[in-house]
Parts: structure tokens; C-alpha cells; sequence
């Protein structure tokens, strides 16, 4: 069975996990190190560029941060991440192999749900927390009020869609951990480097309260 307490302190050190999309490996620390002096401790470095796995290796040594991978869709992926040092993983969806590979590998997982069903998959593994993808299209602040009451030990962090001016919506429901966001990484503010700009995102994000 799935043990939550490693992946709950991970998520609640601060309300946003930042959903990271690096292209170049020299944008890494750099952006990292931005988003935690910003007050954003727990980075997900999504598997979806091909320097993901040397962006986390290199970032795993920032100070006070703790490193993630995101975009995790199968064992494989599972086990390059945790091998290149991540102490979490995110995935869109829950197939039931990753969710046993995340129990043997003994690493915390979030898996993605966006169906009670779904969620009561994870939960027959011991997953008590899940990620809620793609948030705002699947239903919002709304839907994940709707299940709170059913689903009565589910906590989740819901992600796609979120921003600064919804995450508190969010937030203040009673099922939820944290969100997950892109916006406090914009492209265009890693492609220019603007680390200050993107502390400053990760500032106001550590400081949305429920
Ligand atoms: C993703 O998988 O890209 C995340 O859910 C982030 O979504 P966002 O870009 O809408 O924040």
C-alpha cells in the first residue's frame, strides 16, 4: 500500500507546485533557485524535454528546494526519475502498473484523477492524495467541491488551469492540499532569463491563502 505522509510534507510546504517546462539545461538551477527564494520549496520538472532528467540531477543541489518530476507515465519513466534524483512524481493519469511502481520503487506519487472512479482506484492502492487534471476543464473549484463529502478522505491538487486569479477558489475548499500551475514559469521570462520576475510570480503565489 501507498504510504501518503512523504508526498503530504512535500505538498504542503507551499500552496503552488510549480509545473516546470525546461528546454535549456542552463535554465535550470538558475530557475529553480528563482522560485524557491520566492517561497516555492517543492519544483516539478516535467519529462517532457529531453535535458529533464540532467535539469533535475542539477537542481536536486539548490538549496532548500525539493525536486520532482512531472509528466510521469510509466514505470520506465518512474524509475529514470527517481534514478536521476527526483524525491516526488506527477502523473496526468493513475494506470494501476505506475501506481504499483511508485509503491515499490518507494517513491511519492501524485497521481492524476479526474473521475471519482478514478480516484477510487488510487485510494484501493492507499493514495489519499491525488492530482485533480486537467482542473479547470474537467469541472473546476465546483467539481472538486462536489466530491468532497464522498469521497470524504481524498485530498487533492488540482492542476491545468490554474492561476493567480482562481488558485484561491480553489484553495479554500477543504479537500484541497495545494495546486499545481505553470504560470509562475512563463516561457517567455525563461527564454529571457528574467529570474527576478519569475521570483516575483513565486512570491505572490506563496502568499495566495485559502
Ligand atoms: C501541465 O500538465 O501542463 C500542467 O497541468 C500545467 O497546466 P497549466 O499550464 O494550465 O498550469
Amino acid at each position: 500500500m501507498f504510504d501518503t505522509s512523504a508526498l503530504l510534507a512535500v505538498l504542503r510546504r507551499a500552496p503552488v507546485v510549480p509545473v516546470l517546462i525546461i528546454d535549456r539545461l542552463e535554465d535550470a538551477v538558475p530557475l529553480g533557485t528563482a522560485l524557491v527564494k520566492g517561497g516555492l520549496p517543492a519544483l516539478e520538472v516535467t519529462m517532457r524535454t529531453p535535458v529533464a532528467l540532467e535539469a533535475i540531477k542539477a537542481m536536486s543541489a539548490i538549496p532548500g528546494g525539493v525536486v520532482g518530476a512531472g509528466t510521469v507515465l510509466d514505470r520506465v519513466q518512474a524509475k529514470a526519475a527517481v534514478e536521476a534524483g527526483a524525491k516526488f512524481l506527477v502523473s496526468p493519469g493513475a494506470s494501476p502498473d505506475l501506481l504499483d511502481a511508485a509503491i515499490e520503487l518507494n517513491v511519492p506519487l501524485l497521481p492524476g484523477v479526474a473521475t471519482p472512479s478514478e480516484a477510487m482506484v488510487a485510494r484501493e492502492k492507499g493514495y489519499r492524495v491525488v492530482k485533480f487534471f486537467p482542473a479547470g476543464p474537467a469541472g473546476g473549484p465546483r467539481y472538486l467541491q462536489a466530491l468532497a463529502s464522498p469521497l470524504g478522505e481524498m485530498a487533492f491538487c488540482p492542476t491545468g488551469g490554474v492561476s493567480l486569479d482562481n488558485a484561491r477558489d480553489y484553495l479554500k475548499l477543504k479537500n484541497v492540499v495545494c495546486v499545481g500551475g505553470s504560470w509562475v514559469a512563463p516561457t517567455d521570462a525563461i527564454k529571457a532569463g528574467d529570474w527576478a520576475k519569475i521570483e516575483q510570480l513565486a512570491r505572490e503565489a506563496a502568499n495566495i491563502v485559502g
